[in-house]
């Protein structure tokens, strides 16, 4: 019987679930069985490995997080360890593999297909929506609702206190969540990484605004957003497994600078991992459960190497090469649109 390991990596995000669960319903209906293998690659490295049939993917479509556990382990980052992957897929038993992860975790998979597991199908995850070739990542759909549903709150106490709130939202590369949820939840500035901060034009927009009768303002950020000036730059360098900065800290500065030139109060508040948490809504649990009934059809066909993905609201399959040749950010195009509302 053929056997498929399943693998959850990177942060985790809210539609993991409905994703094991599909692809595991699907997958017992065309006949195979299943291992799965705990925290990301750290599981193959070592070998760490759990029962997965109808009873363990029973009632997990609601929940957020992984049952599988997730981490940022990269085998390519340690010496030995893509071979002992290697030999642990075959240990195992593993005929395939869904990888279910964003840039990092895919980028691996993609090489662990040169290196010696072919046959590996990929499912893109990120709250972040930032991996190529699928319009919509799962995930997104519910960060952006929670940070959404943050600036609304944020409205009703800045607008009481006449206050400036800046808002640090997730979004390390891209600026999908701040963008939309910006958008979504009115906010009268959205700083994005994919456009340095300009300090002279933020603070012109906001005493524009306030010259206008308006004595609060909603400034959405995200945390992977850089001033254009490189004096104000502060933030953690500490690294991650896959070598990255960890972020934060941008909403302080941002807030602390405000206040500073335009004197009004501005305090600001940090979504962090509130973004990721809980349960998925119901876009996410449906894109989630195409993507796993899709990655059991690959299988099947022996479409390796392939990623699935959403486009025109159809799922496709793309090379796993092609989505994490490089990330899906913010168009010229879109934040105009955000832009139309600033002030
Ligand atoms: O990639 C998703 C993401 O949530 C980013 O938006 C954020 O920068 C990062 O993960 C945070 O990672 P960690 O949970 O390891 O702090």
């Amino acid at each position: 019987m053929e056997r498929i390991g399943i693998l959850t990596g990177g942060g985790d995000c809210p539609g993991l679930n409905p994703v094991i669960r599909a692809v595991v319903r699907k997958g017992l209906l065309e006949g195979y069985e299943f291992v799965g293998i705990k925290n990301g690659w750290k599981g193959l490295v070592q070998n760490d490995t759990m029962p997965l049939n109808i009873d363990s993917v029973s009632g997990i479509l609601p929940r957020g997080g992984t049952i599988l556990g997730t981490s940022r382990t990269n085998p390519y980052k340690k010496e030995g360890d893509v071979q002992k992957v290697v030999d642990n897929f075959k240990k195992i038993g593993l005929t395939s593999l869904v990888a279910i992860g964003g840039e990092d975790t895919l980028g691996v998979a993609a090489k662990l297909t040169k290196d010696g597991i072919p046959n590996i199908v990929g499912v893109p995850k990120t709250i972040d929506n930032d991996l190529s070739c699928t319009d919509y990542t799962f995930g997104f759909d519910t960060a952006l609702n929670i940070a959404t549903e943050c600036i609304d709150r944020l409205h009703t106490t800045a607008e009481s206190h006449h206050r400036i709130m800046v808002v640090e939202i997730m979004g390390r590369h891209a600026g999908w969540i701040a963008l939309e949820a910006g958008i979504a939840g009115g906010a009268d500035v959205i700083l994005i990484p994919e456009v340095p901060i300009d300090m002279d034009e933020v603070c012109e927009i906001i005493k524009k605004r306030h010259g206008r009768g308006k004595t609060f303002s909603i400034v959405a950020v995200a945390e992977g957003a850089q001033f254009k000036d490189k004096n104000l730059i502060l933030q953690d360098q500490k690294l991650d497994a896959f070598g990255h900065v960890r972020l934060g800290g941008i909403g302080e500065n941002l807030a602390k600078e405000i206040e500073k030139r335009t004197g009004y109060e501005t305090r600001v508040s940090v979504l962090g991992h509130i973004q990721r948490g809980g349960s998925p809504t119901a876009f996410d649990r449906v894109l989630g459960t195409r993507f796993g009934v899709k990655a059991i059809e690959l299988i099947k066909t022996k479409h390796f190497g392939k990623m699935v993905a959403l486009s025109a609201n159809k799922i496709i399959e793309v090379p796993l090469q092609d989505a994490v040749k490089e990330l899906k950010t913010v168009d010229k195009e879109f934040y105009d649109v955000a832009k139309v509302f600033f002030g």
